[in-house]
């Protein structure tokens, strides 16, 4: 299977499981053990949630994480301050990466949104250095537009 394909297919599935529920927080749970499940090779996916200038951590899979991230810091913290998703080849490199879990080696972040008001971070870890590729990103984004169509999301 394509990496397209088989984020094609990841898409289709989260369709199908948050059919019927609109429910933020419900969605993003069930969305970050989709994402844990079906993902190969990572050891962290999960939600963070913007609340004034810091991020607090929101429903994820994976071991006991830092709660609160603020705005510009981190891999985390970036991605809200540049408005743009981050691809971390290898975390040892980014200048002030945060290391919730040691063996997290590269991270993929996308900025989630509400018409132009930034909700929130998808995050997602990897044990293998350069485990995203701009594909992966893609489809990530992807995944993250089909959470984001199907739940109503908070407005403040
Ligand atoms: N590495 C992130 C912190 C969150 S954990 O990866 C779960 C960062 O640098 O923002």
């Amino acid at each position: 299977m394509t990496v397209t394909a088989f984020y094609q297919s990841l898409c289709d599935q989260l369709s199908g499981l948050l059919s019927g529920e609109r429910d933020w927080l419900a969605n993003t749970a069930n969305a970050s053990a989709l994402l844990f499940l079906e993902l190969p090779d990572i050891n962290w996916a999960g939600f963070y949630f913007l609340c004034g200038d810091e991020l607090r951590l929101g429903p994820f899979q994976g071991k006991p994480a830092c709660t609160r991230i603020p705005v510009g810091a981190g891999v985390c913290g970036t991605a809200v301050k540049m408005g743009q998703s981050q691809l971390v080849e290898d975390v040892h490199q980014f200048p002030g990466h945060i290391a919730c879990d040691a063996v997290s080696a590269s991270e993929v972040v996308v900025p989630l949104y509400n018409g132009d008001r930034c909700i929130g971070v998808l995050d997602i870890d990897s044990p293998q250095v350069a485990r995203f590729t701009e594909q992966d990103l893609a489809g990530i984004e992807a995944f993250a537009q089909t959470l984001l169509r199907h739940s109503d999301l908070p407005t403040e």
